[in-house]
């Protein structure tokens, strides 16, 4: 399986989130909650778009997954399994109930489906690496054809080959018993294939650490520019975009996603995930989604997964909804940037705002609480959130606002310090040490309120 660079965090951090310690509590702003709130996907239709995210079927039962999935996203990539090592594990013998549970499921709410992969070096099963040339070229040709025939007219976008270039400087193409066995020629071969199955479908090339130019994206722009040039049938390449601090957004994000649409195909953004929180996770986020409703042919965009606790990665929180399906600033921010509203609707301007909550640091006594408020799709000029602590908890500090304190002592009331000016979808943060006495009960952050 392919390395991604991690970011490191404080270890204090990582304990937590191993301990289960840190935890999210997000609340939806009252002001407009009787209209119908927009949707990602609603917004990016407005837009042209679609906006899809990987999809698990083991968990399609969990109700707030499916309703999360229903009400947020019109387009589902399976995250595994349409995988070769989940379709074709025995040589010629096909295994589709998971894959088809996810499809029946799209098609049943009007989804797009992408279909994810069928040529790539990873979670290939053994006996593929095992066959002979001729024998292997037969059965990649096979594993398409009889894929791409079980789904015929039912996808969106297939990920013909995935991940077929190498990391680092060399723009060579990765070693794999594809590469190895049939050459460079095996990718045009295998996109040929897919075209004479179902010609309805586009037809991608999908990678990772292709987002900005470099080595690796100059090399994959070559190969699209020659398949064009020749004919060999490409539809759409596929950004994957996972990101993290050691490896953000590209400044040239927007610019790359464009020279590869200069060359005649569409470009969708499909395993988006960034890791990190609040502020910093949520501009990253919309620089994503503003980048490429900047390019035409920028069709859709896709998110590695829907809460963070089913993330790949799931320590670094990488998703737009937390592990109670509560929406995170990204997830506002990402709504703002399609042009969509929260809550408030009717486009009357109506002040909202929204929190997350963190769980910061922890010592033997003591802990620290971070809320972060987020506004809606309108500026906001003042806030306010109420923060509930458990008795015998005392709170010792707090920090970058105004609280005031009901008459039990457990209710802390917390305004702006000052101005509480936020533009539409824009956060600031305020924080407390909490005296345990005992008691580690993560406070209830009620709604916020904004004017
Ligand atoms: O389902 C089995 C379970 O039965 C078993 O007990 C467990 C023990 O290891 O493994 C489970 O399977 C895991 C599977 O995810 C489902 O959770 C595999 O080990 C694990 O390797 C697999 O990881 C997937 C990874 O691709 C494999 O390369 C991730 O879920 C999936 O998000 C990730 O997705 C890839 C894209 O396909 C391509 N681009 C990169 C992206 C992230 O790595």
């Amino acid at each position: 399986m392919r390395k991604l660079p991690r970011r490191i965090r404080p270890t204090a951090v990582r304990a937590l989130l191993a301990t289960g310690l840190a935890g999210a509590v997000v609340t939806t702003g009252l002001a407009g909650s009787a209209h119908a709130a927009s949707t990602l996907a609603g917004s990016a239709a407005a837009k042209g778009r679609y906006f899809g995210t990987a999809v698990a079927a083991n968990h399609l039962g969990e109700s707030a997954y499916a309703s999360t999935l229903d009400a947020e996203f019109n387009a589902v990539t399976p995250e595994n399994e349409m995988k070769w090592d989940a379709v074709e594990a025995t040589r010629n013998t096909f295994t589709y109930s998971a894959a088809d549970q996810i499809v029946s499921h799209a098609q049943s709410k009007s989804m797009k489906v992408r279909g994810h992969t069928l040529v790539w070096h990873s979670q290939l099963p053994g006996w593929v690496g095992s066959l002979g040339t001729t024998d292997l070229r037969t059965a990649m040709n096979n594993h398409i054809t009889q894929v791409m025939t079980h789904y015929k007219g039912k996808i969106y976008a297939w990920d013909v080959v995935n991940e077929a270039f190498q990391d680092g400087s060399s723009g060579a193409r990765r070693s794999s018993p594809f590469q190895d066995k049939l050459g460079n020629g095996y990718i045009e071969e295998a996109f040929r294939t897919a075209r004479s199955v179902d010609p309805n479908a586009k037809l991608c090339y999908n990678d990772y650490n292709t987002d900005g130019q470099s080595a690796k994206s100059n090399a994959v722009y070559a190969m699209v520019k020659d398949f064009k040039q020749r004919g060999v049938p490409i539809d759409c390449v596929g950004f994957q975009s996972h990101f993290n601090s050691a490896s953000p957004v590209p400044s040239d994000y927007q610019a790359n996603l464009q020279r590869f649409a200069d060359l005649g195909v569409d470009v969708q953004i499909t395993e988006l995930d960034i890791e990190g929180s609040g502020t910093a996770q949520a501009t990253s986020y919309g620089k994503v989604t503003t980048a490429c409703l900047a390019v035409t042919r920028c069709t859709g965009i896709t998110v590695w997964g829907i809460p963070d606790k089913y993330s790949w990665r799931s320590s670094g929180t990488p998703l737009l909804f937390d592990n109670n399906y509560a929406k995170k600033p990204a997830y506002t921010a990402v709504l703002t940037a399609l042009g969509g509203t929260t809550g408030g609707g009717g486009g009357g301007g109506t002040a909202t705002c929204t929190t997350t909550y963190a769980r910061t640091n922890v010592w033997s006594d003591r802990f620290n609480g971070q809320v972060t408020v987020t506004a809606g799709s309108s500026a906001i000029t003042a806030w306010s959130v109420n923060v509930t602590f458990t008795s015998p908890q005392k709170v010792s500090t707090t920090w970058s606002g105004t609280p005031t304190w009901d008459s039990s002592g457990n209710v802390m009331t917390m305004k702006p310090n000052g101005n509480g000016s936020l533009a539409a979808g824009a956060s600031t943060s305020f924080g407390f040490t909490v005296m345990t006495n005992g008691n580690t009960n993560a406070p209830t952050v009620g709604a916020c309120t904004a004017s």
